[in-house]
């Protein structure tokens, strides 16, 4: 009885302390429910609407700040492009972008026939900001996390980025991510990463590494290469320690290579042989569990599931 009353002792701590702009609290949050999804767009019946897909809006509709060219394009808050996967071959209609900003404040955009969202609605300032710009009203100063949404698919965006900080602060999703980029498109959805997989025999080389490189890569590399973010121990406060996006397992290879650091956990530490379905590298992201920071990406019926958990059972080699 101790025991469990200490157990829930410590889950209600958890929740309710870890303040969601600190490097604790980032992680493991789900996304905002309960308002209109789109109640924030900025409608137009502009042909401009479904223009540059992909690129970054913010270059020409920066908020805040004008170019030196005295640009006239609207100041968009937030902008961008979604697909249907990392590589950003087909738009995604009808996605949700969702925002909350540091002061609790959520907003909701959807996509267009072309991938395209837009608003103008205002994103609050953290006041302890150290991205540049010094202006509360530069989106250097803006803090919020972020999520993407498709039906039951959803991917939280692990880490507050500090956005805006180029010699003139702008703002939009495509900045960063791009297809080319080292974190793909903005995506979101069960697209699977090869139209089929064989009945058995399944490769790893031909079949699960792309699925590895394609969905996982994004994060999951060795630590000495890791993306990594900081932020400040509370709101207001200046930044405390670093968050490597990782979360110490490299799945980019299946033997690791020699700059591998030797912490890390690797695809044999997350597979068993033994009961398949068990292996954390398929439960960890599958839909319905909330616990994993880089969010869920497939159902059990999936192709890209339903091929990992044959490889695993057919002894998971490195074939
Ligand atoms: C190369 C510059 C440039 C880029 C990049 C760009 N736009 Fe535009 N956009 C313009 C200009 C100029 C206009 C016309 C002026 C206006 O309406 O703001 C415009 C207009 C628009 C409009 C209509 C605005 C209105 O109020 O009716 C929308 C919506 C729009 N753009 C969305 C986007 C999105 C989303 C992106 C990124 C995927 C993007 N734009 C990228 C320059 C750009
Ligand atoms: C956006 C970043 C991101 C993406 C993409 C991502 N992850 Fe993660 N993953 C993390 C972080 C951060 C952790 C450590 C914190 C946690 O466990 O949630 C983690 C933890 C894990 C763990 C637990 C590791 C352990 O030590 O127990 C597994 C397994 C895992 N991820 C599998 C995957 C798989 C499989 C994919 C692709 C289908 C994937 N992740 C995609 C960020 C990501």
């Amino acid at each position: 009885m101790r025991n469990l009353i200490l157990i829930f002792t410590l889950a209600i701590s958890m929740s309710a302390f870890a303040a969601p702009f600190t490097n604790e609290g980032q992680l493991y949050e789900s996304a905002p429910s309960g308002h209109t999804p789109g109640k924030d767009n900025h409608v137009t019946d502009s042909s401009n609407r479904f223009h540059h897909p992909g690129e970054d809006c913010g270059i020409c509709h920066q908020p805040g700040v004008k170019g030196a060219t005295g640009t006239t394009a609207s100041d968009f808050t937030m902008s961008g492009t979604i697909y249907t996967d990392r590589t950003g071959r087909v738009p995604l209609q009808g996605a949700e972008i969702i925002l909350r900003d540091v002061n609790g404040k959520v907003i909701s955009m959807t996509s267009n026939e072309a991938g395209n969202f837009a608003t103008k609605e205002a994103i609050g300032s953290d006041p302890a900001t150290y991205a540049p710009g010094t202006d509360a009203t530069s989106p250097g100063t803006w803090r919020y996390k972020s999520w993407v949404k498709y039906g039951d698919y959803v991917s939280p965006m692990v880490t507050i980025a500090p956005v805006g900080g180029m010699s003139a602060a702008r703002m939009g999703c495509s900045m960063h991510h791009g297809p080319t980029g080292s974190r793909g498109a903005l995506n979101v959805g069960g697209a699977s990463t090869l139209i089929s997989y064989p009945a058995e025999n399944i490769s790893y080389k031909q079949h699960i590494q792309p699925i590895l490189l394609n969905r996982c890569k994004a994060c999951h590399v060795p630590s000495d290469a890791s993306p990594s973010a900081t932020y400040p121990p509370a709101i207001g406060t200046t930044p405390a320690s670093t968050v490597k996006y990782n979360g110490g397992l490299d799945l980019a290879t299946y033997t690791p290579s020699t700059k591998t650091v030797i912490s890390d956990k690797m695809i044999s530490n997350m597979v068993n042989t033994t009961t398949p379905d068990s292996s954390k590298l398929l439960t960890t992201v599958v839909m319905g569990n909330t616990g994993h920071a880089g969010g869920a990406f497939w159902k059990t019926t999936d192709p890209d599931y339903t091929a990992i958990r044959r490889w695993i059972s057919e002894g998971a080699k490195n074939n």
